[in-house]
């Protein structure tokens, strides 16, 4: 075959418990446990030719226009790994990704982009190889990782381990494992609605974020709360004591902002606005009993996490209560994956 596409759709994810702080190549300093999310995506797809030549071509285009920062950093990424990718020698790559979210929501997803990257890679090794098996998703993860931390847990529905933690023996630093099994359904109906409190930019990038906990003052503290938070979790997800999923997500979130804030330098990710959906969302909590909780990525845009059950009062507590503090009233309604999309 001397033409031909491949194409993946991968999602983001939001961690529960939190990747903050790395080393080695792409390796994490604690376990992470994240939910899938299934409306925020990336789609890619590569058209693939043969060449003359003994190396590859590549070219990125981001929703059909250049985009040489992220085309750079794909290069970057396929030379520092190119022991796992000798099988693009002698091919043109036109690559064309777009995203699912609204382009001014500030929403950059590394791990839906990076994600669905690997797995059309791993798509066109089997076409090269002429191997006719499903791709193999740990070895998807397993490459999305390289490219992307948080990536790694993208590629398996509902829920997702990533990191080395006792009670689950495959688990593993190289590539997170599938949690879906046994977790209770009551998460497969998680809604996260994500608050857009701003639309710009993060103004510190994951790389730099990660980097600060390399001589952070809290960081052997940080890393132990986080492996005993995995541990508490996981057994959240099997009893569903959704007071004690909120009680983690909630102090995972305000953890992360807190090591942001007394880092050197220091930084302070929240608005006002995060600040005042959460006092609200809290309030909320307290009045109807209902387990709505928060979270938070390294930027001022909330996450909130509750499940099905109580979908049309959370709406309407949105949209008269929290839309308010949200840019131009914009909020992303997403909702946990269930199925895989391969
Ligand atoms: O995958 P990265 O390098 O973009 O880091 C992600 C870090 C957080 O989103 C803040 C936490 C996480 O576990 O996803």
């Amino acid at each position: 075959m001397n033409e031909f596409s491949v194409s993946a759709i991968s999602p983001s994810n939001i961690a529960i418990v939190k990747y903050w702080g790395k080393h080695g190549n792409q390796l994490p300093n604690n376990p992470s446990v994240s939910l899938t999310l299934s409306r925020c995506h990336t789609d890619t797809r590569i058209a693939v030719k043969r060449n003359s030549d003994s190396n590859y071509k590549l070219h990125f285009l981001f929703e059909g226009k250049e985009s040489p920062k992220f085309e750079e950093k794909i290069k970057k990424y396929l030379v520092e790994n190119q022991q796992y990718f000798g099988f693009l020698k002698g091919l043109d790559l036109e690559i064309d990704s777009s995203n699912s979210f609204p382009h001014s929501s500030g929403i950059a997803s590394s791990a839906a982009s990076m994600s669905a990257l690997a797995l059309c890679l791993l798509k066109i090794e089997k076409i090269v190889n002429q191997q006719d098996t499903p791709v193999d998703m740990r070895k998807a993860s397993f490459l999305s990782r390289l490219a992307s931390g948080s990536a790694a847990r993208s590629v398996f529905p509902v829920c997702a381990l990533w990191g080395k933690t006792p009670s689950v023996s495959d688990s593993s630093d190289e590539y997170a494992v599938p949690l879906a099994d046994m977790t209770h359904p009551v998460f497969k109906t998680y809604h996260d609605s994500i608050m857009i409190v701003s639309n710009k930019e993060k103004s510190v990038s994951s790389r730099v974020g990660h980097s600060l906990m390399n001589d952070h003052p809290l960081a052997e503290k940080r890393y132990a709360t986080a492996r005993e938070n995995t541990e508490r979790l996981l057994k959240v997800l099997q009893n569903a004591d959704l007071q004690e999923f909120i009680n983690i997500a909630e102090s995972e979130a305000l953890q992360l902002h807190d090591l942001m804030a007394t880092s050197n330098p220091p930084y302070r990710l929240m608005e006002p606005n995060t600040l005042k959906i959460i006092d609200v969302v809290r309030e909320f909590r307290h009045d109807t009993g209902f387990p709505l909780c928060f979270t938070l990525d390294a930027g001022p845009n909330v996450h909130l996490l509750y499940p099905d059950e109580h979908n049309a009062k959370v709406k309407d507590f949105i949209n008269e209560n929290l839309l308010q503090y949200c840019h131009d009233n914009q909020y992303i309604d997403d909702i946990v994956q269930r199925n895989t999309n391969l």
